[in-house]
């Protein structure tokens, strides 16, 4: 079977990797992917935002599964394009992913099917929504501005009082693109501890994923802007089964049968950001699809085989499966970032150490690329030397990595072919450039590991939060 995965961050990278594990596939591609993937099988130079051009890339070249990792794809209707000329991609239809793609959409389904979330309100005209925000009291804040839309998990404001809640709402609502009405939701905070829930679904049947805590804000102490996401780890001790059962039963499975009740069934993973209060949890927001960095840390503990899942999530047949088997093993991932990230960044810097990570540890790649290829072109390398001495092999992978038996030799047109030259370098392409992920039996020797692997991966204004995982560790501890 050939699979191919949709997006080029460390979450399909970690895709990827994970598929290229099940025997029953003989190749992995990766639209348009980057240095990690090209690695495990071969990219296809093809952006995320042109779904009939992947669906004809995938019906030229046989593609049996197409896995859509990100929320863009699915925004620009992939899965609805792939269906419509019979080949099978996992993830919501465009109609489906509104519970990413829409805040105010998915609010008003979580009032209509009783989903336990924070008090809103949404607005598309800024004067009423600064009347709002004056009506109320000092003691209804914080609140939470939420610009609706997708931002890369940038688009929303914590506001402590009256006045930088306003100003949130006055910046979200400028009209910044001719012909788009930007709207917003304005909600009530929420206490307690964060976590993230995956759970796949294939419409009627949802599996819980094993729960994930994910870092969203630039700095050490939950400082600074908000992220795609600064680090991981998996699974959180406090979500036990019974708070498991709970998430299902008062979240999860009223979504799903939500979405099937209203004719939009929800095939694909469903992400749900909790806030665990204490009134129970309570949904935060919803993504439609793996999260990023969480799907690094949480496949690598994933013992069963992600392409049998899938395939049987596409045949509305998951209630045939024997549950997930997860491994006991903590997993810890360290995002590490370019000098800048979440605002303006430089890109094209030689990335050193990839080779030196120990065993203990892998390393998903979440913006990289060969700097001899740009496009289907060769691209004449401007590498920076580093002080350690220039040239790198070009490994680009932990040694957990499993060499993939899938990589294709047959010609595909437009799959990008990286030369194999053992002295071709990797360079950064992104804000978030690498994850690195410690495994261990304890948060602490997960946690340990990435550091240690971090410590050795070098590129210029690179930096990372120091802190993952230690507030859970000092918790456990008490
Ligand atoms: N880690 C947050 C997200 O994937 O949206």
């Amino acid at each position: 079977m050939k699979a191919l995965v949709i997006g080029s961050g460390g979450r399909e990278h970690a895709l990827a990797w994970k598929l290229a594990q099940s025997p029953a596939v003989s190749a992995t591609y990766t639209a348009p992917g980057n240095y990690g993937s090209n690695v495990v099988g071969a990219n296809v130079n093809i952006p995320v935002t042109e779904p009939e051009a992947l669906a004809n890339w995938a019906l030229e070249n046989h593609i049996d599964l197409t896995v859509v990792g990100p929320e863009t794809a699915l925004a620009y209707g992939v899965v609805d394009v792939f269906r419509e000329k019979g080949l099978r991609a996992f993830g919501p239809t465009r109609a489906a992913a509104q519970l990413e793609t829409s805040k105010a959409w998915a609010k008003a389904f979580m009032e209509r099917h009783g989903i336990p979330t924070a008090p809103y309100r949404d607005f598309d005209n800024v004067d009423d929504a600064v009347r709002y925000l004056e009506s109320l009291e000092q003691a209804d804040y914080p609140v939470v501005v939420k610009a609706d839309g997708l931002a890369a998990g940038k688009g929303v404001t914590i506001a402590a009082d009256r006045h930088s809640a306003v100003a949130a709402a006055r910046a979200a609502l400028a009209p910044v693109r001719r012909g788009a009405q930007p709207r917003i939701i304005i909600e009530g905070f929420l206490e307690g501890s964060e976590v993230s829930f995956m759970a796949i679904s294939d419409g009627n049947t949802v599996w819980p994923l094993s729960p994930a805590r994910d870092y969203k804000y630039a700095f050490d102490g939950d400082t600074g802007p908000m992220t795609g996401g600064m680090g991981a780890y998996s699974p959180v001790a406090s979500v036990d089964q019974a708070l498991t059962d709970e998430i299902m039963d008062t979240l999860i499975k009223p979504t799903i049968a939500g979405m099937a009740a209203e004719h939009i069934p929800y095939q694909g993973v469903l992400y749900a950001g909790l806030m665990l209060t204490s009134s129970g949890p309570k949904v935060l927001e919803f993504n439609a699809r793996f999260g990023d960095p969480e799907t690094q840390v949480l496949l690598p503990r994933l013992d069963s085989d992600l392409y049998i899942v899938i395939d049987a999530a596409l045949d509305g047949q998951l209630s045939e499966l024997p549950p997930l088997r997860w491994s006991s093993d903590v997993t810890c991932g360290i995002v590490l970032c370019s000098e800048g990230y979440p605002g303006e960044i430089e890109t094209g810097y030689g990335v050193l150490g990839l080779a030196d990570v120990g065993s203990s540890s892998l390393v998903f790649h979440n913006g990289t690329r060969d700097p001899y290829v740009k496009g289907d072109e060769l691209e004449s390398p401007k590498l920076e030397r580093t002080a350690k001495g220039g040239m790198m092999r070009g490994q680009g992978l932990g040694s957990w990595f499993l060499p993939s038996r899938s990589r294709s030799k047959s010609a595909d047109k437009q799959a990008i072919r990286i030369s194999r030259d053992p002295y071709s370098q990797i360079v950064t392409s992104g804000g978030r450039v690498l994850t690195v992920v410690g495994r261990g039996p304890t948060l602490s020797d997960a946690r340990d590991a990435a550091y240690r692997a971090a410590e050795v991966i070098s590129f210029t204004g690179a930096w990372c939060r120091t802190d993952i995982g230690a507030a859970d560790l000092l918790e456990q501890a008490r």
